[in-house]
């Protein structure tokens, strides 16, 4: 059973280490979320860092999923739009599931979790990006989000090649 919590600066810089090693699972398994393999461990805790000072500051909604055993298994971001025009709007970022734990409805989880706080934070539109090709597109149509277009080439990968982008959104 997956246990979901909201991260606070505390309990955010307590989870550092697994929140680090989650980034680089998934960098290492190939996933496009920002980051380059190989992803070092000072870039990785860096990244950490800018989002925890935004965690403090209330720019973004961090959200961890932990197992049984109480291991950080997965995460989300929701970032709330900052415009006086797009307080209805919120953008989600970094889904990410440790890769030993993918298919046991974790991001799904997260991702009902968020929605329930967006919903809460009276958000209207939800905006994500996502690899074309990627599982991520299976569980976002899933989810009811609309893909609205994409980006040839939006993103480089680890081999140095450019990735295209696929573009959703979601009216909650
Ligand atoms: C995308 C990701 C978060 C999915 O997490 P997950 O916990 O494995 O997803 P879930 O188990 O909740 O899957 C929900 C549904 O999504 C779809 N799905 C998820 N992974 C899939 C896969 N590898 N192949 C096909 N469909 C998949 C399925 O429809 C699945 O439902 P089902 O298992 O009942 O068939 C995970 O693969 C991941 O961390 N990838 C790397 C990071 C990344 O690319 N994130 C997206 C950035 S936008």
């Amino acid at each position: 059973m997956v246990r979901i919590e909201k991260l606070d600066m505390v309990s955010a810089a307590k989870n550092s280490d697994s929140l680090v090693n989650l980034l680089q699972d998934s960098v290492k398994n190939g996933a496009s979320v920002s980051f380059l393999s190989p992803l070092s461990d000072s870039a990785a805790e860096a990244y950490w860092r800018e989002v925890f000072a935004e965690i403090n500051s209330a720019q973004i909604i961090v959200w961890a999923a932990f197992d049984d055993e109480n291991n950080l298994v997965g995460s989300v971001q929701l970032a709330p739009a900052k415009m006086q025009n797009a307080k209805h709007r919120a953008m989600v970022q970094k889904l990410m599931v440790i890769s030993n734990h993918r298919r046991e409805g974790i991001g799904n989880a997260l991702m009902d979790t968020l929605e329930l706080e967006a919903k809460n934070l009276e958000k209207k539109l939800l905006i994500l990006d996502t690899r074309v090709g990627d599982p991520s597109e299976t569980l976002y149509d899933k989810k009811g989000y609309i893909k609205f277009g994409t980006v040839p080439g939006y993103a480089l990968n680890s081999s140095n090649d450019f990735d295209d982008m696929a573009f959703y959104f979601k009216i909650i």
